[in-house]
């Protein structure tokens, strides 16, 4: 576990990276992202940041307290429904237009849904766009950024913030689950492909690092959908003891984010911690909501030793280019 004083700590130094750096929040308009980009405005200096989502007002009412957080920070909204590939694409060439390099791409889009299979028009299931696809045709777009912020011996990193630990079997003949959806694979294949991938693309993607990351129960609009608001409020009370406030998980997604301790492999540090593969600094790390290492090994070696990993990227890319043409 990292220390939360360790969190804290090292969040104040920050601005020793250096002024503008260039952070994406996708699903930045509330929870884990928002309190994210809250904690990244307010420990760096004059940062640019960019929130992505679909809830304009709530953006603007963001935006404003960024700036009174930090008067030299610029942040703007795009708008966009992250779960449509094509939308993703246009949020990208929007952020590539005004930016020739990425520090972060914070990623936390989601939904929690009781809704069985639920197609968005380009044929892919909602939900899992939203946790698995959507994400990997952002990372895919903004890696060339992503890259050029590494290579420029810059911070380059990107997390995904879903349920690291918890990857489960997969169903290979059928990963995007036209056939057999239900919310438990859907969530074993958006927890499990998102692992995968982030050590498949720290492979080749030496300069940035990859982070798939579990929060643990945070207070967030997130349970809305199902149980109210006053619904989610008597659910955290009642698990208080393993609830991590909302302030504590963007200062602890912060030090994730900046931490030399996950280093990309071309920079890796003294201190850096075993990645997902089992080698230290591997440039891909699975992390709990306490910054420590998580991983279903068990799960993971299998499908290291038999190719599911390439298999599932692969798999990815198929799904891109058959929605937009391109692969990337
Ligand atoms: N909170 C927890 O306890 C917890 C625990 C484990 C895992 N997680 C995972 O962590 C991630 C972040 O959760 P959170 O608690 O921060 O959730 P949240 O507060 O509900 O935030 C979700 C974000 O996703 C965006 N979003 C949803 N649908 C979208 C769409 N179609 N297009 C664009 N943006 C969309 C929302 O933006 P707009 O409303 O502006 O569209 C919002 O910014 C989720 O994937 C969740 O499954 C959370």
């Amino acid at each position: 576990m990292v220390a939360l004083d360790t969190v804290r700590k090292h969040n104040s130094t920050l601005k020793d990276l250096g002024p503008n750096l260039v952070a994406v929040f996708v699903g930045g308009t509330s929870g884990i992202g928002e309190t994210t980009a809250r904690a990244f405005v307010k420990h760096t200096l004059s940062p640019r940041v960019y929130l992505i989502g679909r809830n304009e007002s709530q953006a603007s009412k963001i935006i404003e307290e960024l700036r009174q957080l930090n008067n030299d920070s610029q942040a703007s909204f795009v708008k966009c429904d992250v779960s449509r590939l094509h939308d993703v694409d246009e949020a990208c060439k929007t952020i590539q237009s005004k930016e020739d390099k990425v520090n972060l791409l914070f990623m936390s889009p989601g939904i929690m849904t009781t809704k069985g299979r639920d197609e968005t028009d380009e044929g892919v299931d909602k939900k899992l766009s939203l946790h698995y696809y959507a994400r990997m045709r952002f990372l895919v777009n903004l890696l060339p950024q992503l890259t050029n912020a590494g290579t420029s011996n810059q911070l380059s990193r990107t997390i995904s913030v879903l349920s690291a630990g918890h990857e489960a079997k997969l169903l290979l003949d059928d990963l995007p689950l036209k056939n057999h959806y239900s919310l438990g694979n859907c969530a074993n294949h958006a927890i499990t492909m998102n692992s995968l991938a982030m050590e498949e693309l720290a492979a080749s993607h030496p300069a940035t690092s990859f982070i798939h990351a579990y929060p643990g129960g945070v207070n967030t609009g997130l349970m809305d959908n199902l149980l109210g608001r006053f619904g989610s409020n008597v659910l955290f009370f009642l698990a208080k003891p393993w609830v991590v406030p909302l302030d504590q998980s963007g200062e602890r997604h912060l030090y994730a984010a900046t931490s030399s301790t996950y280093s990309s492999r071309d920079r890796k540090a003294d201190g850096a911690v075993t990645g997902a593969d089992g080698t230290k600094g591997s440039g891909a790390y699975l992390l709990s909501w306490d910054g420590s290492v998580t991983g279903n090994q068990k799960i993971l070696n299998g499908y290291r030793r038999d190719g599911t990993r390439k298999t599932v990227w692969e798999h990815t890319l198929g799904v891109f280019e058959s929605v937009c043409g391109r692969k990337e």
